[in-house]
């Protein structure tokens, strides 16, 4: 796999659960299909057949946090070769919900695991591919916690405490400094409109739509 993207654009979304980025990722696609664009979207873990049985066992199955990052990555890599790669080589824009971000935020802040080895794993897996941009969708972990309650029978990250989310947050917050050009933060506990027009502010500011 070569790190050359041709003409295509990776934008990933990222947040705790809760966030509510899912649905300004369907606006997002719609927006930039207008605009005459293929997009394709798609979801960590998962976007194959091989990544959603993973996602699947990452989801529901105990696992110390190398077995985690491992099957995380494992999913990646299938979802890179058979899905995002192909799509960046036609020139296709992929809007995925999560990527990486979600790995150094999950399994390295909020479990705390090894982030030397993420990287390790990260340069494997990757082999330099990047997101163009990533939208972090940022919101305090009690509203999200409120928004989520009610809604179907939590996974085994849903179900964590308020203090795991806040060391995911902290996870994103660290990210956004080593990255800032990529990744762009949003205020997410606005209204539904709020956030819909920070998305389109950014996108525009970036000549993407
Ligand atoms: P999520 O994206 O929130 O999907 P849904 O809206 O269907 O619940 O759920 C995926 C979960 O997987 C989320 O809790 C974060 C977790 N996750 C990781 O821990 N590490 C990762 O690298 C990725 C991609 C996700």
């Amino acid at each position: 796999m070569s790190a050359v993207k041709v003409n295509g654009l990776l934008i990933t979304f990222e947040g705790i659960d809760g966030a509510g980025k899912s649905s300004h990722m369907q606006s997002t696609a719609q927006a930039l299909q207008q605009a005459g664009l293929e997009v394709v979207v798609t979801r960590e873990p998962g976007g194959t057949a091989l990544a959603e049985t993973l996602r699947e066992l990452i989801l529901n199955d105990k696992m110390d946090g190398l077995t985690e990052s491992l099957l995380v990555f494992a999913a990646r890599r299938d979802h890179l070769v058979d899905v995002i790669m192909p799509a960046l080589a036609r020139g296709a824009v992929v809007l995925s919900d999560r990527f990486t971000d979600s790995t150094f935020a999950y399994q390295g802040y909020g479990r705390g695991f090894n982030l030397q080895v993420l990287m390790q794993l990260e340069a494997w897996v990757q082999q330099g591919i990047q997101p163009d941009l990533t939208l972090w969708f940022d919101v305090p972990p009690e509203l999200a916690a409120q928004r989520m309650s009610g809604a179907r029978v939590p996974d085994r990250f849903e179900q964590e405490s308020c203090i795991f989310f806040e060391r995911v947050q902290q996870g994103y917050q660290a990210r956004l400094e080593q990255n800032p050009q990529r990744i762009a933060r949003i205020d997410a506990a606005q209204s539904i409109e709020d956030v819909a027009s920070q998305v389109r502010h950014i996108l525009k500011a970036r000549g993407i739509v």
